[in-house]
């Protein structure tokens, strides 16, 4: 819900994990700096992916391929023509909106509009009431239900200058029946390119037009040749990389949901032609897989098959997680068939083929793709482990849950006070354990505070070194989520740290 938002948002900034980018230029929109805990989390996250992906699949191997590639790269992929969002502006307040959006916005206002003559209704009608024909009779309302559903399903699909009247049209007559914008007055709906552009080289006649990467697969098809001949890759096998991506997003909500710079994290899965449908079930519980793995609740995920498929593909589900605004896309996972492959033969003239031993012929492989937002995947974790926990002593604290092998500190040493040789010790176990975990050192203020300030920053251990440590070399170790401490020796704290996390 919407305060949880809001304290997922306040709560990043204040614990040191995301900054508006250019905040003292008052930011700018949909861009979003990474500070001293975000940068360790997100990394964290990357790894982690790293190593399920790469590190744990002998048939899976990395590449870090430029941003910047040839432009024809766009022209092959469909991006120039087809990577686009329906826009359409307000004359009178000047505001700009995707128009599947705003029909969605449109749709929603309509529901509540019904629900509510229909209480009406059954308040007055009492025991009489049927809300079937209710419904079915209330066509002013309704009327717009199938209208709104065929311009949906088109939307999102690629229109024709028709299409993009009736959007238009719909939208004029919606704004009637449920004011939105209060105001009637539109422009045409317009196709509007996602991509960012800029220039290679410095002579205006020499230059050539760029195009920063919208997504980090494009990298991955053009050295799928390269990739398998010098790796000697036999199918089936993967290609991942990490990376940023950069998409001109209209609607730029949601905090770091849907950002304009943003990093993806991609595999493309080379797989003999015909066995597309068996590859995409793997995939599809594997990936599920790997997110149960980090425990932030399995009744979080769900899958969405989609029924409207990008040019690309002949299947694709999205992994939804239940972030603070409902359910939304994580994760995709598509059967994107031998379309990018044979479009770069096409275009390059060079031949993209895999010669298979054991069939003894060439083909084009088909490919599977799972794709994830870094960013995104930073806010399901961040926003799924932060919460506010009722104690015993009628107090609440706010803590962070972050998975122990995702967050950015693991453990926090403490001297009890600043006095009598414990600051020595505590900065000697810091020195001891700085070699194997992210540790931090920290002396200010009573414990009590300190444990809260870790809570909330989501470190799991906190290590406190206090007057019987100078005579036993023990110390108290409290764990974050169920706030038990133990006493236990100095020479057993790395084990202990390392068995929760590391992976
Ligand atoms: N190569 C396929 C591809 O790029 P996509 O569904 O457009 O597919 C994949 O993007 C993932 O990238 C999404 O599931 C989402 O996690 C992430 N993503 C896409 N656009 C994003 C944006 N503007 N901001 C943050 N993450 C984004």
């Amino acid at each position: 819900n919407d305060d949880q938002f809001k304290k997922v948002i306040s709560h990043a900034k204040e614990y040191g994990y995301i900054f508006q980018s250019s905040e003292i230029y008052d930011g700018l929109s949909a861009v979003y700096d990474y500070a001293q805990n975000g940068v360790e989390l997100k990394k964290n996250i990357r790894d982690y992916w790293w190593q399920a992906m790469v590190q744990l699949n002998d048939n899976i191997i990395g590449l870090d391929s430029a941003i910047f590639m040839h432009p024809t790269t766009w022209k092959a992929s469909g991006h120039v023509d087809a990577f686009s969002d329906p826009l359409i502006d307000n004359k009178d307040s000047k505001k700009r909106y995707r128009a599947d959006v705003l029909v969605e916005d449109y749709c929603a206002k309509l529901e509540a509009k019904i629900d509510k003559e229909v209480a009406k209704a059954e308040k007055r009608f009492g025991e009489a009431f049927n809300k079937a024909e209710f419904v079915s009779t209330n066509g002013r309302v309704l009327g717009y239900q199938e209208k709104i559903d065929s311009i949906l399903k088109r939307l999102g699909e690629s229109l024709t200058k028709e299409d993009l009247a009736d959007v238009k049209a719909l939208i004029e007559e919606l704004e009637i029946a449920c004011p939105l914008s209060g105001s009637r007055n539109w422009t045409e709906v317009k196709q509007f390119n996602l991509m960012f552009g800029t220039k290679l080289g410095a002579s205006a006649d020499s230059a050539m037009d760029l195009y920063l990467r919208p997504e980090t697969a494009q990298g991955i098809f053009v050295n799928f040749s390269n990739v398998q001949k010098t790796g000697r890759m036999k199918i089936p096998f993967g290609i991942a990389q990490t990376g940023k991506a950069f998409r001109n997003e209209i609607v730029a909500r949601q905090f770091i949901f849907r950002m304009r710079e943003f990093e993806q994290m991609e595999m493309q899965f080379f797989i003999k032609p015909g066995t597309q449908a068996e590859w995409y079930d793997y995939w599809k519980e594997t990936r599920l897989k790997w997110h149960k793995s980090l425990g932030l609740g399995e009744e979080n995920y769900r899958f969405h098959d989609h029924e409207k498929l990008a040019h690309y593909a002949d299947a694709a589900a999205d992994i939804e997680f239940k972030f603070p605004f409902g359910f939304k896309e994580l994760e995709g996972i598509h059967s994107r068939t031998d379309f990018d492959l044979k479009a770069h033969e096409e275009h390059s003239g060079k031949k993209l083929q895999y010669f298979d031993p054991e069939e003894n012929k060439s083909y084009t492989p088909y490919v599977l793709e799972t794709s994830i937002g870094l960013d995104r995947m930073f806010l399901a974790v961040f926003s799924a482990a932060l919460m506010d926990e009722e104690l015993d002593n009628n107090t609440t604290r706010t803590v962070l849950k972050i998975p122990a092998v995702l967050a950015p500190t693991k453990a926090a040493i403490f001297p009890l006070v600043k006095k009598d040789g414990l600051p020595e010790i505590a900065k000697e176990i810091f020195d001891d354990l700085k070699w194997d975990f992210n540790v931090m050192y920290d002396e200010k203020d009573a414990v009590g505070k300190r444990y809260r300030r870790q809570d909330a920053a989501g470190t799991p251990f906190c290590i406190t070194v206090d007057h019987d440590t100078i005579e036993d070399r023990t110390v108290t170790i409290r764990h974050r989520d169920t706030m038990e401490q133990k006493r236990v020796a100095i020479s057993e704290l790395r084990a202990i740290i390392a068995k929760e996390v590391d992976v």
